[in-house]
């Protein structure tokens, strides 16, 4: 069996920079609590556990002295609350997020009514929302945004997505919002808030799924990303989505003659070497 990576799979700069910062962290506070999980990946939380790096599902379940806001950021009122406890708060938003956090910000200033393309509970989406001023809606379905708001509320309005989105569902989501809406309007401006990390590596996956007999989706299981690079590599060849080598049915790969490898954005390297070993067994 050939084996053969994406040409970009795995940890991003993000999560890279957000894990490197909660290590920093832990080694100078002792122990410390995550607000959420810091990314959606099992392997990734258990090593973090491992260096006292805990997570928490709840502002009162915070024990202190510090806590670490996950890459997906939160809302200024989140971190507010926080810091009106007392508590030191390491802000480990990725900088593609922050930039998303602003530009729903501004256009809210200028008095923009924002549609978040999304989905409404994923932690980063619930940030911008906070982010975002008080006419902000998140949503993946732009015929729920026409059908549930009347016309007027929406004469000035800023679409951006969460960062993880893919470009082609972006794309036909803004077209969609466009032409529905554009005879009521005055504006409607469109910010490409998607990141450009998650991109490549779906790009990158594409690519190598159409060459390939089967390939192995590498991440979490709630991992946004993850999920996405499964869906867009199913809709191409045969594809399992496992998140970790111990998941991974060798039997179904049996027989395979090339097998494409790519990993989610939270994915640590050892995950992909352990699932890229048991392979190469076959
Ligand atoms: Fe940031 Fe993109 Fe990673 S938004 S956390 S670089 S997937």
């Amino acid at each position: 069996m050939q084996i053969e990576r994406a040409r970009e799979l795995g940890l991003c700069f993000g999560v890279r920079r957000a894990l490197y910062m909660a290590h920093d962290a832990a080694e100078r506070h002792g122990t410390l609590q995550t607000l959420g999980p810091l990314a959606h990946n099992r392997v990734l939380l258990a090593e973090l556990e491992d260096h006292g790096v805990h997570s928490v599902d709840s502002i009162d379940q915070l024990a202190g002295p510090a806590v670490v806001i996950s890459a997906h950021g939160a809302s200024p009122d989140v971190t507010a609350l926080l810091q009106g406890r007392g508590l030191a708060v390491v802000d480990t938003t990725c900088p593609n997020v922050a930039a998303a956090q602003r530009i729903g910000a501004n256009m809210a200033r200028e008095g923009l009514a924002i549609v978040i393309y999304g989905d409404s509970r994923h932690t980063e989406v619930r940030g911008l929302l906070g982010w975002s001023g008080e006419n902000a809606l998140a949503t993946l379905d732009a015929d729920s945004l026409l059908q549930g708001c009347p016309t007027s509320t929406l004469t000035r309005l800023g679409i951006i997505a969460q960062t993880t989105q893919r470009v082609e569902d972006f794309t036909l989501f803004a077209q969609q919002v466009c032409a529905s809406l554009i005879e009521h309007s005055r504006e409607i401006r469109i910010i490409n808030t998607l990141c450009d990390a998650t991109r490549r590596r779906q790009a990158a996956a594409v690519e190598l799924a159409r060459t390939v007999d089967a390939m192995v989706v590498i991440g979490g299981r709630t991992s946004a990303n993850t999920k996405r690079l499964a869906e867009t590599c199913a809709a191409i060849v045969e594809t399992h989505l496992v998140e970790s080598a111990e998941e991974l049915d060798a039997e179904q790969l049996r027989g395979k003659r090339r097998v494409g490898l790519t990993a989610g954005a939270s994915t640590p390297d050892a995950s992909i070497e352990h699932v890229e070993a048991l392979l190469s067994r076959l």
